[in-house]
């Protein structure tokens, strides 16, 4: 370690709250403007909370892979995150995480993924006879919206073979809930804790209340089902099933929630705001759009696609990729730093916050040509190492597989059918919450 490494630069803030009022205003404009002006290694001061934003693919392989272990999750947002999902993969540390991401691996195993594609692909059929039942054909949808329901419905199938009946209802609405709660505490400096009665806590935890009740009762359902000799028919039989090597113990029916409540939340936003970025970027792009339903209907015709067509379609992963560096649905990755580290060159103190945010590394000139231009292209030969939408390391998001495979059917079914387009005069925003959402919605009209 260098002997005296040096206090990072960064933008001047408030005297009492540093630079949190101009993180509240745009924090995506802030970021760019501050890399761009300081380099690879920026300094904020959020209240109390020192955070640094790494920038740099060398920075994101210390933080994510060399010294991952001096980085935790013992952050802020993984705090409110655990008041939904309880100790989880997505919140919790050290040798706890390490054996539920051994124990939950192998439900995103290969094997599996052929009958989560066909889920994927009914419930996009679905959606299509949907829209064309519509009885006025010109009215423009919220793709948006539409995307939402969609991967909620396929994650909800995949998770506990639940289907569009009350408990899908159920589950939704309370999502509804709780996601607004949770990114809403994200962006401010003092919140109530959980247990203290106001009406936006007691909202939040009727919610919390009624995905519990509806979780807890489909884990019971399949334990009763569920023996050695019957055969997986979703996720959460896959998940009940799995022993630890080690110790022959399997998951409690406390930590089957947790896991599956965090597929529930981390498994369909992301995916429905890669779809609506990209049919967003297409409809800005038409020449890219006609290029990409000529090789779908090529590959495809009308046939509804497989797992084993996604080699013939390249074009659409390029699309997605692209997308995705554009607009990635995980926007910002935030650690805790354990004990004092250095990167650049520049001190982090023990307890401060990094973020390293694939929204500004995937800009970075000095690692991408015409950084703003939406260019498929750029993914053909390889995928550049300033890349990072499924996050790096023994953290990587154990949904990717899921994640592409998903994106890529539902594309290709929608584009099979319909060429969307944008509403003109229609204003399109980046959202940057839990996830990268569009902040007005995006309503489009679709053509034969
Ligand atoms: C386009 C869609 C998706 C994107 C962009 C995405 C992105 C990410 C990223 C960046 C991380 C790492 C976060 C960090 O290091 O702090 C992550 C972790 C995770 N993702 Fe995804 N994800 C997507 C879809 C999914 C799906 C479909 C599932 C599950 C069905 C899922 C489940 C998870 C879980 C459980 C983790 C935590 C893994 C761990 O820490 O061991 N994700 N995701």
């Amino acid at each position: 370690m260098n002997p005296t490494p040096s206090r990072a630069p960064g933008p001047r803030g408030n005297w009492l709250l540093g630079n949190l009022p101009d993180f509240r205003r745009d924090v995506l404009g802030l970021m760019r403007q501050s890399a761009a002006d300081f380099g690879d290694v920026v300094r904020f001061r959020l209240g109390p909370q020192i955070v640094h934003l790494l920038n740099h693919p060398d920075h994101v392989r210390h933080v994510l892979q060399t010294h991952h272990q001096n980085f935790d999750k013992r952050t802020r947002s993984a705090g409110f995150i655990k008041s939904v999902t309880g100790d989880s993969l997505l919140t919790s540390n050290g040798e706890f995480w390490q054996r539920q991401r051994r124990l939950a691996q192998p439900a995103f195993h290969r094997q599996h993924l052929v009958g989560y594609a066909r889920q994927m692909t009914t419930a996009t059929t679905e959606l299509v006879q949907r829209w064309q039942a519509r009885s006025d054909a010109t009215a423009p949808l919220d793709i948006a919206r539409e995307m939402m329901r969609l991967t909620f419905t396929i994650v909800g199938r995949t998770l506990f073979s639940t289907d569009v009946g009350t408990d899908a209802d159920t589950l939704e609405r309370a999502m509804a809930v709780i996601l607004p709660h949770t990114f809403g505490r994200l962006g401010r400096i003092f919140n109530w804790p959980d247990w203290a009665p106001t009406p936006t806590n007691r909202r939040f935890q009727a919610a919390l209340r009624d995905v519990n009740e509806v979780v807890y009762r489909i884990i019971a359902e399949h334990r009763r089902r569920a023996t050695d000799a019957a055969p997986d028919r979703d996720l959460l039989d896959t998940l009940m099933r799995v022993r630890d090597g080690e110790t022959g113990v399997g998951f409690t029916d406390e930590q089957l929630r947790n896991e599956t409540v965090t597929f529930l939340l981390a498994g369909h936003e992301t995916t429905a705001n890669a779809l609506t970025w990209t049919f967003h970027l297409l409809s800005e792009h038409p020449e890219v759009a006609t290029r990409l339903r000529g090789e779908i209907r090529e590959a495809l015709g009308n046939r509804v696609p497989t797992l084993e067509d996604l080699p013939r379609l390249t074009g659409v992963k390029h699309v997605l990729q692209e997308s995705m560096r554009l607009f990635p649905p995980i926007w910002i990755i935030e650690r805790r730093v354990v004990s004092e580290d250095e990167v650049g060159g520049f001190r982090l103190s023990a307890g401060s916050t990094v973020v390293l945010a694939p929204y500004v590394l995937h800009r970075h000139p000095k690692f991408w040509d015409q950084p703003e231009r939406f260019d498929p292209t750029r993914f053909a030969h390889s995928v550049p190492e300033a890349y990072l939408p499924f996050g790096a390391g023994p953290r990587f998001c154990i949904g990717s597989e899921f994640a592409m495979l998903e994106a890529q059917l539902i594309l290709s079914q929608i584009l099979q059918t319909y060429q969307l387009r944008r509403q003109p005069g229609h204003p399109v925003e980046p959202l940057p919450g839990i996830t990268l959402r569009t902040r007005h919605g995006l309503p489009m009209t679709l053509h034969r």
